[in-house]
């Protein structure tokens, strides 16, 4: 784990920072009846001294997405990129301070939590920094675009877990089958679990980065854009939601990162896994500008205290098989876990079984009674704002996803040597390939820090 070397620097703003974040928490207990406040400072959870002072880095597209949860909350800062967005934002959000730059605005003293939106290439730099100065952090999935990155921010949080909440947005998680696919796993509904597959359907057509395509437009800090990736030609195709730029491999991890974090949340969910032993993946010809479109990858994972080793695999694009030890998988994402009993199918809204033995049928497994469920998590980004003022527990907190995102990426390892990988997850290396143990990491512009 790298410290930071700039931490010192912001110590002043750091520990005022954390006395306030200190007082929502005792403000958020004490609402619920445990402390008692001097009279008159807290009257209620949307008192003002009960407000988290949140910035908003990446304002438009998927960052309007967040404006009603945080709407509440004081927004006292909002940084994009992008002038339009940023002008757009500040009508809903009229008091906050403007930034370009996330790294200036990180450095604005009064701010508890951190909301980013931004490219898949900036989550785990803007992440870092925020962690580094005390602040909460909900991040855009993915969390990383490489295993190192990943495994930094992961044991950033893990440093700090005790004072902040984090929260990949890993939203789908918030609909009950995903409880309901865990809890069916766990019970035995697939007898001994083997094998869970992954899929999603999504292909893209690019075979390079984009050709120069002029100078950017004024209102665009393109330079910023880039941030910590090798400079590539500006080009307007860029421009317009993620699947402009996840397929390059500077800006992201095309399906693997953006529909793979929230349906391979199906999986992690629901088989304890932590990380994986090896990957190996196959698919499209391997590519130095984007990631593949059609995709298979395998991971092995050692036995836990209540199933044995298992394998779990990741399907994308063409490569999306339509059945699997016969039994047909459902249309778009989803996943499918095998046992010796059954297979249970599910999608981010329903689940099915199709039992071995048909005779027997699902004979051998009793759903749980209602009362002992695991409770719903309730609003995704709402649980994080209440653990920002709260008990700091989120469903997808920096380490269930920080080490998710690290397999997922394991894989894209593996692709790009196209061999088997063997992983020390504990050191963080390739044990058996070379090449392999240097794709864990990427290489940074001149002057950006990822754990500044
Ligand atoms: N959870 C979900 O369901 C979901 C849905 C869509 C997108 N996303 C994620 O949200 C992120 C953004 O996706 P998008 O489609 O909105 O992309 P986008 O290209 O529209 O970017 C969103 C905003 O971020 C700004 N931005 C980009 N880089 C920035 C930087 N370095 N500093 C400040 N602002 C910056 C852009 O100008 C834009 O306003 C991606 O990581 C994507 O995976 C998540």
């Amino acid at each position: 784990m790298t410290t930071s070397p700039n931490a010192t620097s912001h110590k002043p703003g750091f520990a005022r920072s954390v006395g306030r974040r200190q007082f929502l928490k005792s403000a958020a207990v004490a609402g619920a009846g445990l402390t008692i406040l001097p009279s008159g400072v807290l009257a209620g959870p949307d008192a003002p001294s009960n407000k988290l002072n949140v910035a908003l880095i990446g304002v438009g597209g998927r960052g309007r997405a967040h404006f009603g949860a945080v709407g509440g909350e004081n927004v006292v800062a909002l940084c994009d990129v992008n002038a339009p967005a940023l002008a757009a934002a500040a009508k809903t959000f009229s008091d906050a301070k403007h930034y370009v730059d996330w790294r200036k605005c990180l450095e604005q003293k009064d701010i508890d939590a951190v909301v980013c939106s931004t490219t898949d290439h900036t989550h785990a730099f803007i992440s870092n920094w925020a962690l580094n100065r005390g602040m909460h952090v909900y991040c855009e999935k993915p969390l990383a675009n490489c295993v190192n990155e990943a495994r930094v921010v992961r044991a950033n949080y893990l440093k700090n877990k005790d004072k902040v909440a984090t929260q990949v947005g890993m939203q789908r998680r918030s609909s009950p089958n995903f409880d309901r696919v865990r809890e069916a796993v766990l019970d035995g509904a697939v007898g001994t679990l083997k094998h869970a597959h992954v899929w999603g359907n999504r292909s893209h057509g690019q075979t390079a980065y984009l050709p120069a395509g002029g100078d950017p437009p004024a209102h665009l800090n393109y330079d910023l854009w880039i941030g910590p990736s090798p400079m590539h030609p500006y080009n307007s195709g860029y421009f317009g939601g993620c699947l402009r730029w996840n397929m390059y491999w500077d800006f992201g991890s095309w399906q693997v990162g953006d529909m793979g974090s929230h349906t391979m949340d199906l999986a992690w969910n629901a088989i304890d896994a932590g990380r994986a032993t090896s990957a190996e993946a196959h698919g499209d010809p391997v590519n130095s500008d984007v990631a593949p479109s059609a995709l298979t990858m395998t991971f092995e994972h050692p036995a836990n205290d209540w199933r044995p080793a298992i394998k779990v695999s990741w399907y994308q694009g063409s490569h999306k098989p339509n059945n699997i030890d016969g039994v047909p998988t459902a249309p778009g994402h989803g996943a499918l876990f095998a046992g010796d009993k059954a297979c249970l199918v599910a999608d981010f809204g329903r689940h099915e079984f199709f039992p071995r033995d048909k005779a027997a049928g699902m004979a051998h497994y009793k759903p749980r009674p209602a009362e002992e469920r695991i409770p719903p998590i309730g609003g995704f980004q709402a649980q994080w704002v209440n653990a920002c003022k709260g008990d700091l527990k989120t469903c997808s907190n920096f380490d269930y996803s920080g080490t998710m995102i690290e397999q997922l990426l394991l894989g894209l390892v593996a692709f790009r040597v196209g061999k088997k990988i063997q992983y020390d997850g504990t050191a963080g290396r390739v044990t058996n390939n070379a090449d392999a143990d240097a794709l864990l990491s990427r290489k940074y512009r001149e002057g950006w820090k990822l754990d500044g």
